[in-house]
């Protein structure tokens, strides 16, 4: 495979269902937030080696925001979709929706962007295919992503400014 053929978010393009049960729950009876910030993070993982093509780890995942709880007894869909590669790094946005599998009644819960970094054999960085933007959603997808990757950068350097944290005295 080469870096430089180009590849559709499509083509990449990652749903993953899984049906919540009372091992899913947390105290209050709905589902557990670590547990849809796994999938979340799973569904993005794949999609970004389905288009990378290789082993890729996650660098960065932006602040999620719960909407509505997810219930026991619903379907967790998680939809991940490449919107922004770099040179070795690849966003992708994935939508997290609820579904009840009786009534097909669909809730969006919420959504996270999630950078992940493809790696070569040595475990460094590796280039990886540009994005074939085929459609004007995919155009603002990458425009966005674009930004959002340039805010990442500025708060990493701003944050490698910082003096190093005091630990807590005992
Ligand atoms: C991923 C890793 C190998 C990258 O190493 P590195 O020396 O930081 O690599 P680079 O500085 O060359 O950055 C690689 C890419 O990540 C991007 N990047 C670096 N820091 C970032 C951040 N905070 N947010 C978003 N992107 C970032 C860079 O812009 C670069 O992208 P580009 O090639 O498209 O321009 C290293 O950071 C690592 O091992 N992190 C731990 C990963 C991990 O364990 N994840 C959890 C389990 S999967």
């Amino acid at each position: 495979m080469t870096a430089s053929k180009k590849k559709s978010p499509e083509s990449s393009r990652v749903k993953l269902h899984q049906l919540m049960l009372p091992e899913h729950g947390n105290a209050l009876g709905n589902v557990h937030g670590g547990l849809i910030m796994k999938m979340v993070d799973e569904a993005g993982a794949i999609a970004a080696m389905r288009h990378a093509q290789r082993p890729c780890v996650t660098i960065a995942i932006d602040s999620m925001t719960f909407r509505q709880p997810v219930h026991l007894g619903e379907l967790l869909v998680c939809d991940a979709r490449v919107t922004y590669v770099g040179r070795t790094s690849i966003e992708v946005s994935v939508q997290v929706h609820a579904e009840n599998p009786i009534t097909g009644d669909v809730t969006h819960t919420n959504s996270a962007h999630l950078v992940y970094v493809a790696l070569g054999p040595d475990g460094r960085p590796s280039a990886v295919p540009a994005l074939e933007l085929e459609t004007d959603e995919d155009r603002r997808a990458h425009a966005d992503g674009e930004l959002r990757q340039h805010e990442r950068l500025l708060r990493k350097q701003r944050e490698s400014r910082l003096p190093p944290s005091t630990p807590p005295s005992a």
